[in-house]
């Protein structure tokens, strides 16, 4: 791209940022801009079965979003940040290498978690896809945890996978995929903190996120999770941030300290948990679209299926669905902190700070 080019397109960028910070800043309930940010459930098939994901008793009937399906939604947003996850492993769509593709043709940013437990050919192919990130669910640093967390004896797997990609990177002169490593963070994991920011340093990977887990779907599971105490939790992950400040690895602690006590107060019973009062942002920027094409205010809602569709974009026009009535009535509750939803009730949004960040990362990509 010649530097004129660059320049109207980073121009064009911050006017759309703009429009984004403003609109999270006056919350209209009609939005003009469609969300700079999605995620779509490009499967809900899964080769694992983590102690964590809720996805065995919520996922009775797997089923891969087609091509044609995938192109008719992203056609309609051209979103310039695309997340190709729900629950499921994005890999194990057969049309996931067309998908990344296409949007990355189309000039989004594209990324997905992964459970990077698949071969090498599949390796090959991502990397072929130009995939700008992946993030890698590792959840442990050695095998006995690994086992604990995730449920299959692969992590020599995951571990060798990305070897394989930082060989290959390293051999072509590549840059993409970024790998980050995503870590669910639970009672079994939480003292291999400091020893994952080593194996980070050693992996020359720059992005650990610590995963708040979500337990409205894993709510039996919460004491095998959880029950741990708030002095401890702050204690490994000061120890973290500090090792990964000395190598240079950027990590999200910093958000868990902000937002300490609702991150804690999550972690206890359903019946002690109370609800936070931050102000989510989310309808105004971004959305989820399920494997069936259902419209859902976020993420969070891949593990809450029975939620209501604000309606389906296989049906209706997107730009009907994100200013119709079901929407700017969420927005207008938004506004007022109602959060009706159970599962938003249970939740840490990301406070406008958290999401200045965001936004900040977005534009200086590309
Ligand atoms: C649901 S998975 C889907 C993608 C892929 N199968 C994987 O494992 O990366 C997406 C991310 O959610 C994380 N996760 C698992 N259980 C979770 C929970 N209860 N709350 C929040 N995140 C969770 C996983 O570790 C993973 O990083
Ligand atoms: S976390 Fe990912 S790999 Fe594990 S069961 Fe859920 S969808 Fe599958």
């Amino acid at each position: 791209m010649g530097s004129a080019q660059k320049a109207f397109e980073t121009a064009k960028k911050m006017t759309h940022y703009g429009h984004l910070a403003k609109n999270v800043l006056l919350k209209p309930l009609e939005v003009q801009q469609l969300p700079a940010h999605i995620q779509i459930e490009i499967t809900t098939y899964c080769n694992q079965d983590c102690l964590s994901c809720g996805r065995r008793d919520i996922i009775h009937d797997p089923k891969h979003m087609t091509f044609e399906q995938f192109k008719h939604i992203y056609d309609q947003i051209q979103p310039e940040n695309i997340n190709l996850s729900g629950l499921g492993e994005p890999l194990l769509n057969p049309h996931v290498f067309d998908m990344i593709k296409y949007s990355r043709e189309h000039g989004s940013i594209v990324n997905f978690p992964t459970n990077l437990t698949l071969n090498d050919k599949v390796i090959r192919k991502l990397i072929d896809s130009k995939i700008d990130q992946i993030k890698v669910s590792i959840d442990a640093v050695d095998k006995d945890t690994y086992i604990i967390v995730r449920q299959s004896d692969k992590f020599d797997i995951v571990k060798r996978n990305i070897e394989t990609i930082n060989r290959i990177k390293q051999e072509e002169g590549l840059e993409h995929p970024e790998i980050r490593l995503n870590y669910s963070f639970q009672k079994a994991n939480m003292d291999d903190l400091d020893e994952l920011v080593e194996f980070a340093h050693e992996h020359q990977i720059g992005t650990i996120y610590v995963q708040d887990l979500n337990y409205f779907a894993v709510e039996a599971e919460k004491e095998e999770l959880c029950g741990f105490s708030k002095e401890h939790l702050i204690k490994v992950l000061d120890s973290a941030d500090k090792k990964a400040q000395e190598y240079g690895i950027s990590t999200n602690i910093g958000n868990w300290r902000r937002n300490m006590d609702d991150f804690y107060n999550k972690t206890l019973p359903a019946e002690q948990y109370e609800a936070n009062d931050t102000k989510c942002t989310f309808p105004w920027v971004s959305c989820f679209i399920d494997v069936h094409c259902n419209v859902l205010p976020c993420p969070v809602f891949v593990w809450e299926k029975e939620s209501q569709s604000l309606g389906n974009a296989l049906e209706v026009p997107f730009a009907e669905i994100w200013n119709g009535p079901m929407y700017q009535q969420l927005r207008a509750e938004f506004k007022q902190n109602i959060r009706r939803n159970p599962i938003c009730k249970r939740c840490v949004p990301p406070n406008i700070f958290d999401m200045k960040l965001i936004f900040e990362k977005m534009l200086l990509r590309g």
